[in-house]
Parts: structure tokens; C-alpha cells; sequence
């Protein structure tokens, strides 16, 4: 990535989550003030659990006008333990006054992964709206980053990265050997804004390349997340930050 970033650098954990937990509540409050609602697409894993813990203490967002997607979703019913729904819905969902159909869920339970991504583009056309050659443009769209340097389920060498048409597809990813369901790169790409959620000293090495590597996105795919017209932050602790070269 060449054009300069926003990477905000947290001194632990606790300050990166509530700085984040910060930003989605003022994303959202300016949102619903000037255009009536606010869609974020959440990332999944276990990092963005704290945030979401953070959130449902937040008595005074507007839960009725916030309308929740998923990035990306393992190819798993929603009650299972790997599910991101389950999570989402364990740290957040059920704390808080959000009206079921401002609920999106992947229907990840489908036995055909690449039907449930059919049927999850259908959903966002649905709520969406938009002519056909268009993609979405969510509010905001939270991304996590795996030590690998995978975002949402595109991962490094998977078909994922190379679409550039469709809003959902199905990812086979052959170190987990399963399916995965992922929002595409067009559709992260035109997010109003991104936020990556980055902590731990795992994710170091990561990070360092895929901020100031000359790797290509094919390795690195949170490379790839370049956006048309959007504000990219990236929200990361110092342990993450440890490799980055010092703020010029
Ligand atoms: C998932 C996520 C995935 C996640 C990264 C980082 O389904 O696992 O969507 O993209 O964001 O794997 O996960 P952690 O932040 O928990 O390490």
C-alpha cells in the first residue's frame, strides 16, 4: 500500500477495544442523524468478541436503526461453537434492544456452501437495492486480519480474491479443508469506511507486510482491501505494531 494510513496504535487490548467500540458508536450516531440508519457488516473470529462485548453496554445507540451483516461466515450451522453469527449473537445480539430483521444472518447452514452465498446476495440485493452492475456501499464494514494475512475468508491463493462481479461467494480453503462464505472484494472495497481490528503479538509479521511489504495481495489478501472512496483506519494495539517502522 503506498497512500498513507490510518493506523491509530493502542497501548493494550482493552484501550484498542474501546477506542473501536469508540468509533463504531460515532460512525453510527452521524449515520443515523443524516441519513436514518447506519449498515455494518461485522467480522468474525475471536478478536472483535471484546468489541462487541463493549458495544452491548452502549444504552444509547440507535439499536432500531443499525442493521447488522456479516462479512463472512464459516460453512457451519448457527449454533455451532465456529459459527460468527453465534458469536456475534452471544457478545452482542442478545444484550441489546436490535429488532431481529435488522439481522442478517448467512445461511451457512445450507449442506451447498455456494447456494447460502447465492442466497446471502440475494438478502443484500434485497435490502440494498441497487442496479444490477452496482455494489453495495456499506456504512461500515469491520474487518479482522488472521496471522496469515487473511481478511473476512479471503485467503491467501483462494478463487475469492480473483472475483469481481459477485456481492457473496463460497471460498474453498484447502488448509481447513471447508468452505467458507465471504462478502467479495468489490463489495469491501466500496465501503464508506473500513476498520480492521488488529491485536496480538501474532500478528506482528502480518501487519508489517501487509502495510509496508511489496508483497503481492494474492499472499497478503487484507493488501487488497483498497478503497474507491472510503477511509480505511486500522485500529491495532502496540503488540501488533511492534514491526511497523515508528510514525515518520
Ligand atoms: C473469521 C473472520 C476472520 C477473522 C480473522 C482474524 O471468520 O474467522 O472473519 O477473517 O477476522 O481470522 O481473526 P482474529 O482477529 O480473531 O485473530
Amino acid at each position: 500500500m503506498s497512500a498513507a494510513h490510518d493506523i491509530r496504535i493502542f497501548d493494550d487490548p482493552q484501550r484498542l477495544f474501546q477506542g473501536a467500540a469508540e468509533e463504531f458508536a460515532s460512525q453510527a450516531t452521524a449515520a443515523v442523524r443524516s441519513r436514518g440508519r447506519f449498515t455494518v457488516a461485522l467480522s468474525g473470529g475471536s478478536t472483535p468478541r471484546s468489541l462487541y462485548s463493549l458495544l452491548a453496554q452502549n444504552r444509547s445507540l440507535p439499536w432500531d436503526k443499525i442493521y447488522f451483516f456479516f462479512g463472512d461466515e464459516r460453512h457451519v450451522p448457527p449454533d455451532s461453537p465456529e459459527s460468527n453469527y453465534r458469536m456475534v449473537r452471544e457478545s452482542l445480539l442478545s444484550k441489546v434492544p436490535s429488532p431481529a430483521a435488522n439481522v442478517f444472518r448467512i445461511p451457512a447452514e445450507n449442506p451447498e456452501a455456494s447456494e447460502a452465498a447465492k442466497a446471502y446476495e440475494q438478502t443484500l440485493r434485497q435490502f440494498f437495492n441497487m442496479p444490477a452492475k452496482e455494489f453495495p456501499r456499506f456504512d461500515l464494514v469491520l474487518l479482522g486480519m488472521g496471522p496469515d494475512g487473511h481478511t473476512a475468508s479471503l485467503f491467501p491463493g483462494t478463487s475469492a480474491l480473483q472475483e469481481g462481479s459477485r456481492w457473496v461467494v463460497s471460498n474453498w480453503v484447502d488448509k481447513f479443508k471447508t468452505d467458507r462464505i465471504t462478502l467479495t472484494l468489490p463489495v469491501l472495497n466500496n465501503a464508506a469506511v473500513v476498520m480492521f481490528l488488529v491485536s496480538g503479538q501474532d500478528k506482528a509479521s502480518p501487519l508489517k507486510h501487509v502495510i509496508e511489504g511489496k508483497e503481492s495481495g494474492e499472499l497478503y489478501p487484507s493488501k487488497l482491501i483498497q478503497l474507491v472512496d472510503g477511509e480505511l483506519i486500522w485500529m491495532v494495539d502496540r503488540a501488533a505494531a511492534a514491526q511497523l517502522a515508528p510514525a515518520a
